[in-house]
């Protein structure tokens, strides 16, 4: 066993704070029932006395794990020995100043900035959680792991599974929508794909069980372990402004664990004295995915000290199952209403002085279009971050002079399906492709111009267009 004995398992509610080794195979707390943290003995590690300290990791590349941006800020996540860690690479992504975006938000020049996740070995930000949760499984002897997902983290666990030798993945998607690149990287990379009638909510409640019953290890982020991978991205963010602190983190809320993951970053950051201020986060719902904005910015849902109100929680789930309401967004990676990380996003929340918002579906693919015109590209999820950005500004809740970093969680080509159709310009085939109305391609459309083969032809619009 290769598990640091300085790394723990602590359940969130104060009340409860229960505690359990780093070899226990837990996804909530046994005493409670809450989400488990990942804590450790700090007075015991080694950790840096100043972040640029990490800059002496570059010199090491040729070491697989100095090489991972993830592994390379180990000793803030030691729960594996760094050469056990299940590494391909992940975490090469860099932070990126995008004025053209950042005059779609409202912000001035030299204040907004993309943090491209679509950037790693499988195409989204789930790598830097799945190599810290396969890295657990491994040492723990795991031989199955499985996870629910609305693509992505199942394309991620397909490849981190495939690379670590000897361990087989199953995956439980809805039958309703998952982008066709993320459903063809699972088959490729051989999970076992079972498509279960229902949505991502039932996907989700029907792994935790059976993964329970058959002692099949689980990846979904209520695997503490997973979030620790995810901190590192807010590390790299960090050192793509010198080491400097920005204003405002934002960033998509699905199933709540990148939000979660980085307010846990930047509280131990804080805590152990790495960072002296903490940047404000802005989580962005979907329209047809709104949990976390109807809780927290409309019904004042808020951590209070860990004692949050379930009660609120359950009487919303509750309404949803009444009026058999299920999410609806063209962003399929966040259509989530029951998020599993709620109450730790809450917690997040509390310690970053973080806001809440929704983005309508043509906000999100207005900004995708934005994100793409600007040179980077990104899946429609991640638009949110942009397009949550840009209400934020119209609100005047952050200012055009604030440092506003917006993270891209995954990569343009995971769902050609809704680009294409966006830059269609062909109202009725937008609607007919995605099966959605209410939302018009036009905006930002970049179309197709059709022309004969012939020259003089193809130089009209050639002069015509550029
Ligand atoms: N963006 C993308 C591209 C995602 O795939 C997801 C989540 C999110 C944002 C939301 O992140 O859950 O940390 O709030 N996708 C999960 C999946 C649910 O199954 O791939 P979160």
């Amino acid at each position: 066993m290769s598990l640091d004995d300085r790394a723990f398992q602590r359940c969130i509610s104060p009340a409860c704070a229960a505690t359990f080794g780093p070899e226990e195979v837990l996804t909530g707390c046994s005493r409670c029932g809450e989400l488990l943290d990942i804590d450790y003995e700090w007075d015991r590690l080694e950790v840096p006395t100043r972040l640029s300290e990490f800059e002496r990791a570059w010199s090491e590349r040729r070491i697989p794990w100095q090489f991972s941006g993830v592994w390379r800020f180990r000793s803030l996540l030691p729960f594996v020995r760094a050469e056990q860690a299940a590494t391909i690479g992940e975490g090469q992504t860099l932070l990126q100043q995008a004025d053209r975006v950042g005059r779609f938000v409202g912000s001035n020049p030299g204040r907004l900035w993309l943090q491209y996740e679509g950037m790693n070995p499988s195409g989204s930000f789930k790598d830097n959680g799945m190599t810290a949760a396969i890295s657990h499984a491994k040492a723990i002897g795991a031989k199955r792991a499985a996870c629910a997902s609305t693509g992505n983290t199942s394309a991620s666990l397909a490849l981190y599974a495939g690379m670590a030798a000897g361990m087989r993945s199953i995956i439980f998607i809805g039958s309703g929508k998952i982008a066709y690149g993320k459903l063809s990287q699972a088959l490729d990379y051989g999970a076992l794909t079972l498509q279960i009638a229902g949505d991502f909510d039932d996907a989700m409640a029907r792994v935790q069980e059976v993964c329970h019953r058959l002692g099949i290890y689980l990846v979904n982020s209520v695997n503490p372990f997973r979030l620790e991978g995810q901190k590192t991205v807010m590390l790299r963010v960090l050192e793509g402004l010198g080491w400097e602190v920005p204003d405002w983190i934002v960033v998509p809320g699905g199933n709540l664990g990148n939000s979660s993951a980085f307010g846990k970053a930047f509280a131990e950051l804080h805590r152990i004295g790495l960072i002296d201020r903490i940047p404000r986060l802005a989580v962005i719902n979907a329209s047809g995915a709104r949990t976390l904005n109807e809780l927290a910015s409309e019904r004042g849902l808020t951590w209070n000290g860990g004692n949050y109100d379930r009660g609120l929680v359950d009487r919303y789930y509750a309404e949803l199952d009444a009026s058999r309401s299920k999410a609806s967004t063209i962003a399929s990676a966040i259509e989530i209403n029951r998020p599993v990380n709620l109450a730790k996003c809450l917690r997040a929340l509390d310690v970053c002085d973080g806001v809440v918002r929704e983005v309508t579906d043509q906000e999100i693919l207005d900004a995708k279009a934005q994100v793409g015109a600007g040179g980077y590209g990104c899946e429609p999820a991640s638009a949110a971050s942009v397009a949550g950005a840009k209400r934020l500004r119209a609100e005047g809740v952050i200012g055009a002079d604030e440092r506003v970093v917006c993270i891209l969680t995954g990569h343009l080509l995971k769902d050609p399906d809704v680009t294409v159709a966006y830059h269609s310009a062909d109202q009725k085939r937008f609607e007919e492709t995605l099966g959605v109305r209410g939302v018009r391609t036009a905006s930002y459309a970049n179309h197709a111009v059709a022309v004969g083969n012939d020259f003089d032809e193809i130089a009209r619009a050639i002069q015509l267009y550029v």
